[in-house]
This record gives structure tokens, sequence and C-alpha cells, in this order.
């Protein structure tokens, strides 16, 4: 079983890209909505959360989790490999390959709080941008993952307030936006009617996929089954909200608690 969590329904995303190439292994999906969001809460409160999930995926037979959050990526995951001994694939803002490839030296990212106040994002962005004379555009989502867990999708309010985060960074000349949240996927055919269709939109899904897929393979972990996978995924809170996102062979369970 390969075991995700992610503070709602945005770890779905990187579900998508890791079934894709991993068709055959059982999957188990937190999706903790109850909590959402987790940008804005204290690492101390992220870390007590991302124990629970981490424990509910231990104990119903996860061999690899893959923690499909970036802000509790940056906040949690070295304190989560300390203390659990399977291994933890963690998600960043794909700051790294948007950085080898701008032509503008501009490049845009939106992400929660938690995750452009953290350090390792600010390490990140020195690595690969700062020190090679690229400028980051930071924007803060406020929002925006906030309507997606109140089905609010593809909501005028939507547009308006990614429109109102988008246009500086236009007129700034980014040529790669970086989307740093697991949520913002879902947001892409919104985002293509507001940016000129030069700017590149960048994701870290399938760069995590094939880092579950490697770490399987180096602790071999792979399934042998050749059967279809059975997925299960969890909701904290609103079980229909969850099942749009949902193919039709994903099993969806409320669960008032993960404990
Ligand atoms: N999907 C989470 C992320 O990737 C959403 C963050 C939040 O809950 O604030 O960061």
């Amino acid at each position: 079983m390969i075991g995700f969590f992610d503070s709602g329904i945005g770890g779905t995303s990187i579900w998508s890209e890791v079934v894709k190439i991993l068709p055959y292994e059982d999957t188990l999906l937190i999706a903790d909505s109850k909590n959402a969001p987790y940008g804005t809460k204290n690492k101390d409160e992220v870390i007590f959360l991302c124990e629970k999930n981490t424990e509910f995926l231990l104990e119903n037979d996860s061999k690899i989790i893959v923690v499909a959050c970036n802000t509790a990526t940056t906040q949690a995951i070295s304190y989560l490999r300390e203390k659990y001994s399977v291994p933890f694939i963690g998600i960043e803002p794909a700051i790294k390959p948007a950085s080898l490839q701008t032509k503008t030296k501009v490049i845009g990212i939106l992400a929660t709080q938690g995750t452009l106040n953290s350090k390792l994002f600010h390490q990140t962005s020195q690595l690969f941008a700062v020190r090679n004379g690229i400028k980051i555009i930071e924007q803060i989502g406020y929002g925006l993952v906030e309507l997606i867990e109140n089905g609010q999708l593809n909501s005028p309010k939507m547009f308006s307030l990614l429109k109102k985060y988008l246009t500086p960074m236009i007129a700034q000349n980014i040529d790669y936006l970086v989307l740093g949240c697991t949520h913002y996927p879902y947001l892409i055919p919104i985002i293509k009617q507001i940016l000129p269709a030069h700017i590149q939109i960048v994701d870290s899904g399938r760069a995590v996929a094939r880092q579950t897929k490697k770490v399987l393979e180096q602790n071999q972990l792979l399934t042998s089954s050749v059967y279809s996978a059975k997925h299960l995924w969890i909701t904290t809170k609103n079980r229909n909200i969850l099942s749009q996102f949902a193919p039709q062979n994903v099993q969806i369970k409320y669960l008032e608690k993960i404990s």
C-alpha cells in the first residue's frame, strides 16, 4: 500500500500522477479537509496533524508515505523521517526546473504562506534562482485552498483572486509560473485564461511520481501484483466534494477523526 496525505483534496493531484506510473500498487489517501488549510497553522500544529496522518497510514499497512502537500513537507518532513522508519516522499515547488529554463530571468511562484515563509523554500530559491541572477515574484495564494475545499473551484471569486495575484507577475515579465501547492493544478484551466500563452506553468506532480517509483525500487518494495489495484480515499470533511475529484475506481470514505 502506498499512503498519501494532504491538508485536503490537493493530494489527489499527486495521487493521479503516481497511479499513472505505478498502476498495480494499492493506495490509501487522506484528505484532511477538516483541518485545511495547513498553510496558516504554526509548525507544531502542522507536525501534530502530520503525525496523526502518518500513524493512520502506517496502521493501514503503508510501505511508503507520500507527503502530498508542500506545506506539510516544508514544516514536518524532517521530523517524520527521524521518527518513523518507512520512506517518505516530499514535495517542493519546482523552482529548480523553472530557474534552469527561464529566458526572461523572472519566474513567478504561487504557494501558501507556510511554504513561502519556510526555511526549505528560502534555501531552494537561493540555490537555484537568486544565486543565478533569477528574480522570483512570490505570491501567497490567499483564499484559493479554501475556495477549492468549499466546492467553489469554478467560481467568479476564484477567477478574480487569480487575476489579482497573476497580473503583477505578468507585468514583471515572468515566463514561468511555479505552482507550489498541490491544490493548484486544478486551477490550471482558469490560470490559462489569465496568463498569456507564452508563460509556462509548472508543478511537481510528475517529479514526485518518478521519485516515488525510484524509492520503491531502491528499497525493493514494488508490488509483484499484476491485478488491478485497490484505491481508498478518506476525507475528514465532505465526501461529496472529494468525490468530484475521484476517478471511478476509487472508493471514498468519511472519517470524522484520523487518530
Ligand atoms: N495542498 C497543500 C499544499 O500543497 C495545501 C496547503 C494548505 O493546506 O494550506 O501546500
